[in-house]
């Protein structure tokens, strides 16, 4: 199987997210790192530490940073809820976070298996940018480096800006400066991954993990004004999909720079199609295939309920 590394900041679709991955036979998670994002750091920790113990999960939680690179925090309670998973309650983890920080987990776990694992990052990008400090050797472990985050179109936090990259611009333009291939899984295709009614009527059958997790998380997610007309975009469970089928994507390549200094666009993806290739540093995901990614997230939220 592959492996693949989750950087997040649980929140409801990093959840979802997590959940694809546990229950694909293609991928082994090698590790889940934790960020502040949608909610305080404390809570997307203990989040992922729940969310580990009610899928039973294997693979250690590390904890990662509280904060931004330089700005102060961003959080989307709006979205999310107060403590990131809406109407979600699940037990307090019986697991606890791995000794080691975040960035050395993230390069540790690069350093020993080198061309072998994709770094997928779902949340703010401050843990990859001070893992690429310490470390940048990790630009030649990584096997690719997949993130959801930014747009070449419009943002959802505000008109130019997504949130993932809003949150932490500087870390964000780390990251996309870096010397590797960075893929680019943003809103324009992650607003192609709808859960509609006809969608949600899938997961009906899958008991608890229906019950306790996805009814109750969309629920809440999908009553934000942004997504009340065609239904809540299951955006970081897109990135996860990538590394498990690329087929199911289409991509094109672009030069991506992350605004750090606009007034009204800080944290905006100018994405240049047009730049000469030698500028490249993105593969830009453009087109989803919806029927088959809601067939593969079904089948595996259907081992994850079995097991
Ligand atoms: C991204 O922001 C977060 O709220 C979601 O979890 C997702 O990672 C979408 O803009
Ligand atoms: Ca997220």
């Amino acid at each position: 199987a592959k492996k693949i590394l989750i950087d997040c900041d649980p929140g409801i679709d990093d959840a979802l997210a997590l959940a694809l991955a546990h229950g694909s036979p293609e991928v082994d998670i090698v590790g889940v790192t934790t960020v502040a994002g949608n909610v305080g750091l404390e809570h997307t920790t203990d989040n992922a530490l729940r969310l580990r113990d009610f899928y039973g999960m294997e693979a250690p939680v590390a904890r990662g940073a509280a904060r931004p690179l330089v700005r102060e925090s961003l959080t989307a309670a709006d979205v999310h809820g107060n403590t990131g998973l809406g109407g979600v309650v699940l037990p307090e983890p019986k697991s606890k976070p791995s000794d080691r920080h975040a960035v050395d987990f993230i390069i540790d776990a690069l350093a020993a298996a080198p061309g072998e694992i994709s770094l997928t990052a779902v949340g703010p990008l401050t843990n990859i940018a001070l893992a690429l400090h310490k470390e940048p050797r990790i630009t030649e472990w990584a096997k690719e480096f997949v993130i959801m985050g930014g747009s070449y179109t419009r943002g959802n936090t505000n008109p130019a800006a997504e949130f993932n990259i809003l949150a932490d611009p500087e870390g964000a333009a780390v990251a996309f400066n870096a010397p590797w291939r960075t893929v680019m899984i943003g809103l324009d295709l992650t607003y192609q991954a709808r859960a509609t009614a006809a969608v949600r009527s899938r997961f009906t059958s899958l008991g608890r993990l229906d019950t306790e997790l996805i009814t109750p998380g969309l629920d809440f997610y999908g009553q934000h004004i942004s997504y009340r007309d065609e239904g809540p975009a299951i955006h970081d469970a897109c990135a996860v999909a990538y590394v498990i089928d690329p087929g199911l994507f289409q991509t094109r390549s672009a030069r991506v720079d992350v605004e750090t200094q606009g007034r009204f666009t800080s944290g905006m993806t100018v994405t240049d199609f047009n730049a000469t290739p030698d500028l490249h540093n993105v593969d830009v995901a453009t087109t989803l295939d919806a029927e088959r990614f809601w067939t593969l997230l079904t089948d595996a939220f259907r081992n994850v309920a079995d097991n």
